[in-house]
Formats: C-alpha cells, sequence, structure tokens
C-alpha cells in the first residue's frame, strides 16, 4: 500500500486546474445504460470509483475504451441484469443501474451496497421510488431483486432530499410511460449535469437543481457525446490547502457558483477570494478567524467539504462548532486531526475546534475518501513531517493529488508503505 509524505509549512503558490467530477461522472456512465450504442464522455477524472464504474458496465456487457478524460462506453450490448456484491461492496453507486436495467430489461438483479464508513446509507428512498413506478422489489440474500413488465410515470415524495434517490429515479423515469414528479428531490449540480446528458440524450426532464423535477417519459434514448461538469469538491480542497497554508492559489476549470456556501464562509473567516474569468483566485495573508458550519444539503455548507474546513478551523484563531447534519458518522478525521495536536470535541453530531497556533506533523492514517484529504490538509500546514497512511481511500476520488499539490510548491511525495 502507498503512503504520503508531507514536509509541512510550505505556502502554495501557482495555478491549479480542476478535474472532472467524480459525483457527476458516475451517475453518467450509468445513464449510458439507458441509450445503447456509443457514448463519448469527456472530461472524466483518473480515479478508482471511475475504473470500478467501468468494471460494472462491462460486467454487464458494455464495451469501455479508455479509462479517464476521454471514455467511450458502448453500451448496444448491455444484456446482463446482474450487478454482484464484489463490485457494489467496493462502490455504492454502482446500485445506480438497478433502476435503468429495469427500464431496459424489465429486471434486474443488484447487490444491496450495505454499509459504509460514515454511515448506513440505506437505499429504501431509491427502492420507495422504484415499486411508486411500477417495479416489484424482493430483497433476498442481499441482492434487490426487480421485476417490471412496464414502468409508468408517478408521483414520488422523498423523506430527505437523497442525492443518488434523485439520480436513480430521474434515470429510470426517463423511460417509464406518462409523467413523473419527483419533490423533496436533491438539488446538487451533479444532478443538473445528469438531467443535461439525459435530456441530451432525448430524455424530457424539467426542474432539475431544484426541489421538484418533472419527467415526460419518451419510448427510447440516443447515444450522445458529453463533457462532465468540473468537481467542485475537489476545487473547494484546494482554496482550503491555498488558505490553511497562507497561500496565493488560482484555480481554473471550475464553476465557482457551485460553492457559494464554501466560498461565503471562507470569506468570513477572512479568505480573500476574488473570481475573474472564471479563474478563482484564493488568498489568506493573514491567521484565519473561526466561523461556524452546519452541513446541509445543496445549496446548504456540503457535507463532503466538512472535514476539509475542520482542517482550516484547526488552526483558526477562535473556537468554533461544525455541526455534520447529513451522515450519522462522519468525524473519523478528529481523532486523527487530534494526532497533530488539533484541540476538538465532540459532542453527538457536533464537534468544537479550538484553534491552535501551529499543528505538529505526526503519523496519520485515512478512513474515508474525504478524512484522508483533510489529513493532507493538515500535514500542508503543520511542522515537521506527516506520513498519511491507507490512501487507496483517497485515490477514489482525488486525480493525482500529490502531483498537483506538489506543483502548487507543497513538498509531498507518494512511497510505497
Ligand atoms: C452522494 O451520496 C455523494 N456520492 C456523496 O459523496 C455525498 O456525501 C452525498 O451525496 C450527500 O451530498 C455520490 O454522488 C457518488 P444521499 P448519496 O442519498 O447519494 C440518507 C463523496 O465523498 N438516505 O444524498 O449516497 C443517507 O443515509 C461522497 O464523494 C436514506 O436514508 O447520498 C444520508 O444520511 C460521500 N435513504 C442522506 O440521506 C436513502 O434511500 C443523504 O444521502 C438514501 C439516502
Amino acid at each position: 500500500m502507498d503512503k504520503l509524505v508531507i514536509n509541512g509549512g510550505k505556502k502554495l503558490s501557482g495555478e491549479v486546474t480542476v478535474s472532472g467530477s467524480k459525483n457527476a461522472a458516475l451517475p453518467i456512465f450509468v445513464s449510458t445504460i439507458l441509450a445503447p450504442g456509443l457514448n463519448t464522455i469527456g472530461n472524466v477524472p483518473f480515479l478508482r470509483d471511475i475504473n470500478t464504474t467501468i468494471k460494472v458496465l462491462e460486467s454487464l456487457g458494455a464495451a469501455v475504451e479508455g479509462n479517464g478524460h476521454v471514455v467511450k462506453i458502448d453500451t448496444a450490448n448491455v444484456n446482463s441484469v446482474e450487478a454482484t456484491y464484489d463490485l457494489v461492496k467496493t462502490m455504492r453507486a454502482s446500485v445506480l443501474v438497478l433502476g435503468p436495467l429495469l427500464a431496459r430489461h424489465g429486471r434486474a438483479r443488484v447487490s444491496l451496497p450495505g454499509g459504509c464508513a460514515i454511515g448506513a446509507r440505506p437505499i429504501d428512498q431509491h427502492l420507495m421510488g422504484l415499486k411508486a413506478l411500477g417495479a416489484d422489489i424482493h430483497l433476498t440474500h442481499g441482492y434487490v431483486e426487480a421485476k417490471a413488465r412496464k414502468l409508468h410515470g408517478a408521483r414520488i415524495n422523498f423523506d430527505m432530499p437523497t442525492v443518488g434517490g434523485t439520480e436513480h429515479l430521474m434515470m429510470t423515469a426517463a423511460l417509464a410511460t406518462g409523467e413523473t414528479i419527483i419533490e423533496n428531490a436533491a438539488r446538487e449540480p451533479e444532478i443538473v449535469d445528469l438531467a443535461n446528458i439525459l435530456n441530451k440524450m432525448g430524455a424530457r426532464i424539467e426542474g432539475a437543481g431544484t426541489d421538484t423535477i418533472r419527467i415526460e417519459g419518451v419510448k427510447e434514448m440516443s447515444p450522445v457525446c458529453y463533457e462532465v461538469m468540473p468537481d467542485r469538491i475537489e476545487a473547494g480542497t484546494f482554496m482550503i490547502a491555498a488558505a490553511i497554508t497562507g497561500g496565493d492559489v488560482k484555480l481554473r476549470n471550475m464553476k465557482p457558483e457551485h460553492l457559494d456556501a464554501l466560498v461565503f464562509k471562507l470569506l468570513d473567516a477572512g479568505v480573500e477570494i476574488t473570481n475573474k474569468d472564471s479563474v478563482l483566485r484564493v488568498r489568506c495573508p493573514r491567521r484565519p478567524t473561526a466561523v461556524n458550519i452546519k452541513t446541509r444539503p445543496y445549496p446548504g455548507f456540503p457535507t463532503d467539504m466538512q472535514a476539509q474546513f475542520m482542517a482550516l478551523m484547526c488552526v483558526a484563531d477562535g473556537a468554533s462548532v461544525i455541526t455534520e447534519n447529513i451522515f450519522e458518522n462522519r468525524f473519523m478525521h478528529v481523532s486523527e486531526l487530534m494526532r497533530f495536536g488539533a484541540d476538538i470535541t465532540v459532542e453527538g453530531n457536533s464537534a468544537t475546534i479550538k484553534g491552535v497556533k501551529k499543528l505538529s506533523g505526526a503519523p496519520v492514517m485515512a478512513t474515508d475518501l474525504r478524512a484522508s484529504a483533510s489529513l493532507i490538509l493538515a500535514g500542508l500546514a503543520a511542522d515537521a513531517t506527516t506520513e498519511v497512511s491507507r490512501i487507496y481511500h483517497l485515490d477514489r476520488g482525488y486525480e493525482s493529488i500529490e502531483k498537483k499539490l506538489a506543483a502548487l510548491g507543497a513538498d509531498i511525495q507518494r512511497v510505497k508503505e
């Protein structure tokens, strides 16, 4: 296994180009099942989760060329209807193939995703919606067995704005007969990106990005070329890397409007952010001040930025309270951050961080994707040397992060454990 070795204390400076969005690319790859033929997807990041999604599509019969930047996916021969546990257990987003396989073949057998480090992450809302669209669902031996002679439109109201649930049902309803309304839909930009490619394929979807999405079912959809949106969480991570090192970094190929909640909080903390011709410049000449955050569904503060923001608050002037409202176990980075000398106390779903002047480098262990990023950020700011192990978590969602950080002046390298 690899680890990252960081000698902290360097101010980052220069320009970084943000990669394509993991959380947009995954459902976009799945959507090609609905459009038999050659789909060409651009701006695809080189990530483990992309490779896993490609394995899932190939196991269903798709022919895939490439695994990053440009990926060609020919789904003409998607004839299998089973996504097995060994693939789904490594990446829960694989469960999204269930609805599209139902829509295309009338049946599907997909492993339940099982638990995850950050929470139980059930799919009850996905299954509720598929049943509303006419699917007959049985759970046997850890698999979802689904059948549907004909999918029909329905009115669906989510208990909570679920990103995956919204994506899953938007894709499935695209080929259902009649109109589907999804209420209390998630509003994330990745959902808009998915709706854009679905409409380009011939679907008729309105309202993506709002809490009510209307889908008029169509008979068939055609393969397309499509560019994935920039990764707003990678962009946010680099913004915090600039802030926590007191640096001066420009971010290219990102959409600042996708990160309003983060930008406002960073400005509150005294970080200087300017946007010129869609190039975002982040500077932090002085020690940041403590601010409180509560994670919320989009457009609220993103849960996927909570761990990274906490790293910044560890060196802020004052005390901050961070409340995690989306997942029940997303504070696993806390104990690792405390190994750097951070002063954090957790009470339920809230963490109180008393900023310290300086963190001290330490050997730490990544536990999940975004926790890995927060440990790297802390290591960049800490004195002496930090070693981050189990970085296979990191490789799921960040394309060559150590190379991008080194290009900004960080003293960071990947070594074999
Ligand atoms: C997506 O996960 C993202 N993953 C996550 O990013 C992100 O943290 C999450 O949305 C929230 O923004 C991808 O897009 C691949 P949810 P998803 O369904 O769709 C509960 C990362 O780091 N829920 O919006 O699984 C659920 O338990 C990852 O890139 C149900 O109870 O998230 C959670 O508490 C981590 N029943 C809340 O809703 C359901 O049927 C939000 O989950 C579905 C969800």
